[in-house]
């Protein structure tokens, strides 16, 4: 198992903060927690951080995966078995629930536990009794709290009748989600600096991040959330050759998923009309030093021209001969700058942005 840091939840977004304050409100509580969330968000860690900050904390917390076992080892696991109960049971064992007795049992993937599985864990969330795999009796009695974990829809399950809704209602007392990754994207900074410190710990050279780096990572969807960053940045600090990590070094997905679509539309790039205006504009070139040349050497386009003129336009509410005095040209050169934008057919009819 890879080592879980010092099981803090890093993060500065305001869900994050939320998360990390309303998880010290309840873990005092022995009220049982639901946790909701997409793969990798952090479930666990949520249910760990209530753990360690409840006064249970000087007790165990025990997790069980309830997917990937079948129902009947999942059962033995959960209240344990006697021996000969089943082929194998060579020995009594103990179950995961008495041995959480006095702290907190983690139910992980509570949403793939089968209906009678379901049955059983309510019964025992009412009455606290234990009754191990082949015992015809009640052996124990145990003091258990109970934070289940699912990124299934249990209310979804409720109407397809795979989740029962008297249990829904058992462990939903208090409802925690952890929001993906993609909707909290002031962590990922955090989270890369955090992981970064985590790994390099583990005797490789510290790494920092080249410029283009950070802004992949921060626009790509994360579809794996924070486990999904966790692997990227282990995988960057074993495999990097560099000292800085370069964009290049960037898994495929993520060097292509950071789509544009995904930035804000006046966020849009930067074009070359943009690039040429700023220059007229804001560096004071002429246009004869600026746009002329380049258009003439048949580096930038007609429209490209024409966007520049338009931009200058909306400025100088249709006025060209402002226009002419933005664009750094002497009064006398008005007239050639017209007879410029004619003959190469770049004029822009200034009634637009007349106002
Ligand atoms: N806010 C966070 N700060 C630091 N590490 C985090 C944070 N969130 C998640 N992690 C790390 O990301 C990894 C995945 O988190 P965790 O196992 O808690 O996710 P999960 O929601 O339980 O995922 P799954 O549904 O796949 O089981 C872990 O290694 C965890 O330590
Ligand atoms: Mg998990």
């Amino acid at each position: 198992m890879r080592s879980q840091g010092n099981g803090e939840l890093i993060g500065t977004s305001s869900a994050i903060r939320e998360l990390i304050e309303e998880i010290g409100r309840i873990a005092t509580s022995d009220a049982k927690v639901l946790v909701t969330g997409e793969s990798g968000v952090g479930k666990e860690l949520v249910a760990t951080a209530i753990h360690r900050r409840s006064p249970r904390a000087s007790r165990q917390l025990v997790t069980v995966n309830c997917a990937g076992l079948p129902e009947t080892l999942l059962e033995s696991e959960l209240f344990g078995h006697v021996k000969g109960s089943f082929t194998g049971a060579y020995r009594d064992k103990i179950g995961k629930l008495e041995l959480a007795d006095g702290g907190t049992i983690f139910l992980d993937e509570i949403g793939e536990m089968t209906l009678r599985m379901q049955g059983m864990l309510l019964r025992f969330m009412e009455t606290g009794e234990l009754q191990k795999v082949g015992s015809d009796r009640v052996t124990t009695r145990v003091n258990v709290r109970v934070i289940a974990a699912t990124n299934k829809s249990l209310r979804d399950m409720i109407i397809k009748g795979s989740f029962r809704e008297d249990l829904y209602y058992r462990l939903n007392v208090i409802h925690l989600t952890v929001p993906a990754l993609r909707d909290r994207r002031e962590d990922i900074p955090p989270l890369i600096e955090h992981f970064l410190g985590q790994f390099t710990r583990n005797g490789h050279i510290p790494k920092a991040l080249a410029p283009g780096t950070m802004r992949l990572l921060s626009e790509y969807s994360w579809p794996g959330n924070v486990r999904e960053l966790e692997n990227v940045i282990e995988r960057l600090v074993v495999t990097g050759r560099s000292e800085a990590i370069l964009p290049e070094e960037l898994p495929m997905e993520v060097r292509m998923h950071s789509n544009v679509s995904l930035r804000p539309k006046r966020e849009r790039r930067r074009t070359v009309a943009d690039d040429l205006y700023k220059r007229l504009t804001e560096e004071r070139e002429s246009f004869w030093a600026a746009v002329y040349p380049l258009y003439m050497e048949r580096e930038i386009t007609r429209g490209n021209v024409r966007d520049v003129v338009r931009k200058g336009l909306e400025e100088a509410r249709g006025n060209y001969k402002i226009v002419a005095k933005m664009f750094n040209m002497e009064s006398r050169d008005y007239k050639r700058f017209l007879n410029f934008l004619r003959k190469h057919d770049c004029q822009v009819p200034f009634k637009e942005y007349r106002q």
